[in-house]
């Protein structure tokens, strides 16, 4: 991928989800050094897993990002689905004037503070805006949001949730209301029973996002059920850790006092510090403890890997690469730390990441 930087100020890429060789991550402060502008890069990696995933800036990301700086990646198959339909659905909001212009206060302490930038004016954009009835689809949801946690519902579809964060589940799921943080993603593959609807649920309305009309009907419709997708080569595990660690998210408005100096903090330390959170050995499996400490939700996003959410039974897992820790909530995950180099965890609330919600973690 050749990134040629014509935006007006330094930027990068990142490439959200990959299991990427760590000096193709994007991340000036760790990886790379921002590209100027009028500058080129040249990306080179290889994809190993399968799935729905998307790239965005890394270089003032919660303005950039905002801005449109962002995109999906798909990386198929070798063997893809049998479905009618691969749609992508893109899931933004945007924080509009009157006019219908952008906003351009990005810097809004106010923002950082509480839930970060939320938009007034919500869409999902679509791959493709009309099906047929009996149609056998794949919907890749990706929430590329800086702030917003939606919880979507999709109507006029019958089928499962198959994938999230780019990687498949075990065994498929029923499709109920599915809480997407900043940056997360879920795969659906279903059979269309109507005009296919995307909202999410406000708290007082269903806000539509897309719709996905059903023109004419396929005869041809499937009976037999969906099966889950072919796994990707992950690390599996046993449920046993090297080492178990606890992450404490601190600070934000209504939050109280914390140690750290800026709005947020991660253990007390606010952004990356010159030494890295954890070192360590390729290999060791983490057991870690997010616990979040605040009035607000954080979507935690590691770089470079995948983890496991530890919820329910263990042959269930889902793998994640963003994991969603509701206000004074928390939840364990287990990774293989299993690639080498310099990664950042860190908030998918990007107003909250560059104020203190980051750290990083080394991998020799
Ligand atoms: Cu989606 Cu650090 O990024
Ligand atoms: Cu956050």
């Amino acid at each position: 991928m050749n990134f040629e930087n014509r935006t007006g100020e330094p930027s990068s890429v990142h490439w959200h989800g990959i299991r990427i060789d760590n000096a193709m991550d994007g991340v000036p402060e760790l990886t790379q050094d921002a590209v100027p502008d009028g500058g080129d890069f040249q990306y080179r990696f290889v994809t190993p897993d399968a799935g729905t995933f998307w790239y965005h800036s890394h270089s003032r990301s919660w303005e950039q990002v905002a801005r449109g700086l962002y995109g999906p990646l798909i990386v198929d198959e070798r063997t893809p689905p049998d479905v009618d339909a691969d749609i992508i659905v893109m899931i933004d909001d945007w924080w509009l004037e009157q006019s219908g212009e952008l906003r351009d206060d990005f810097n809004s302490i106010f923002h950082f503070s509480h839930g970060g930038r939320l938009g007034n004016y919500a869409k999902a954009i679509v791959s493709q805006s009309a099906v047929l009835e009996g149609d056998r689809v794949r919907l890749r949801l990706i929430n590329t949001a800086n702030a917003r946690v939606f919880p979507v519902d999709v109507d006029g579809v019958e089928g499962n949730l198959v994938a999230l964060d780019g990687m498949p589940l075990k065994a498929v799921r029923p499709i109920d209301t599915i809480h997407l943080a900043p940056a997360q993603r879920a795969d659906i593959i279903a059979d269309v029973t109507g005009d296919i609807e995307v909202s999410f649920w406000t708290g007082q309305e269903h806000y539509p996002l897309a719709t996905i009309n059903a023109e004419g009907s396929n005869p041809s419709t499937r009976t037999f059920p969906i099966a889950p997708l072919p796994p990707n080569n992950v690390a599996t595990t046993n449920g046993d850790a090297d080492i178990h660690v606890t992450l404490k998210m601190q600070g934000g408005a209504m939050g109280g006092r914390h140690p750290g100096d800026d709005i947020w903090s991660f253990n007390g330390t606010s952004g990356l510090q010159e030494s890295p959170w954890l070192n360590l050995q390729r290999g060791t499996v983490v057991r870690m403890t997010l616990v979040n400490d605040t009035s607000f939700p954080h979507g935690i996003h590691l770089h470079g890997h995948h983890f496991y959410e530890m919820d329910g039974e263990i042959s269930l897992w889902p793998l994640r690469d963003t994991s969603l820790v509701d206000a004074r909530g928390s939840r364990d995950i287990l990774c293989v730390f299993n690639n080498p180099g310099k990664w950042l965890l860190h908030c998918h609330t990007l107003g909250h990441s560059v104020t203190g919600l980051k750290t990083w973690v080394e991998v020799a």
